[in-house]
């Protein structure tokens, strides 16, 4: 066979390879609500948008999310960044470890890790603005 006659078959194969991966089981659960974190609405909204989707047990799942391999690493970081900080489950925390994050979280933004790339070019708007930044200020040094 000539090298040009492989090209099908390869590519078949990567077809192939794609549908088998779609069925390994991808955890995409979102587990009850446990202790929401109790704060102002204007806090809440901000906290929503730009964090929920990793924070939190009320994950929105988006297409691609159902697709490997990226389902993977997007469940993969669903479940690293719930068990880092997680706003369901605040009453997990005692309240000095409240504190911390809540300052980590202000951190965090100011050095514009969170929320983090590609994830905000996938959604737009969820990129915190001066403004936003400066309402989660006034609010954590209360
Ligand atoms: C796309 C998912 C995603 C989004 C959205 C996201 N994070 Fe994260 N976050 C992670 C992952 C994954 C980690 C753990 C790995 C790391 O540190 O990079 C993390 C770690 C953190 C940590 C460090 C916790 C610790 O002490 O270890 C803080 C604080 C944090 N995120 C805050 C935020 C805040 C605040 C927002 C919203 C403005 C946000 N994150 C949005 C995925 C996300």
């Amino acid at each position: 066979m000539k090298s040009k006659q492989h090209a099908p078959v390869i590519a078949a194969g990567f077809v192939a390879i794609f549908v088998i991966i779609q069925f390994i089981p991808v955890n995409r659960i979102n587990p009850p609500v446990e202790a929401d974190i109790q704060v102002p609405a204007e806090i809440k909204a901000i906290l929503k948008t730009s964090c929920y989707d990793c924070h939190s047990h009320e994950t929105i799942w988006p297409w691609y999310s159902k697709v490997a391999p990226l389902s993977w690493l997007i469940a993969h970081d669903a479940a690293e960044s719930r068990e880092r900080l997680n706003f369901s489950a605040w009453s997990r925390y005692t309240k000095d470890k409240q504190h911390v994050l809540i300052s980590d979280v202000i951190d965090i933004i100011r050095d514009g890790e969170m929320p983090p790339l590609p994830y905000t070019w996938m959604h737009a708007g969820s990129e915190v603005t001066p403004d936003e930044l400066k309402i989660l200020e006034e609010w954590a040094m209360e």
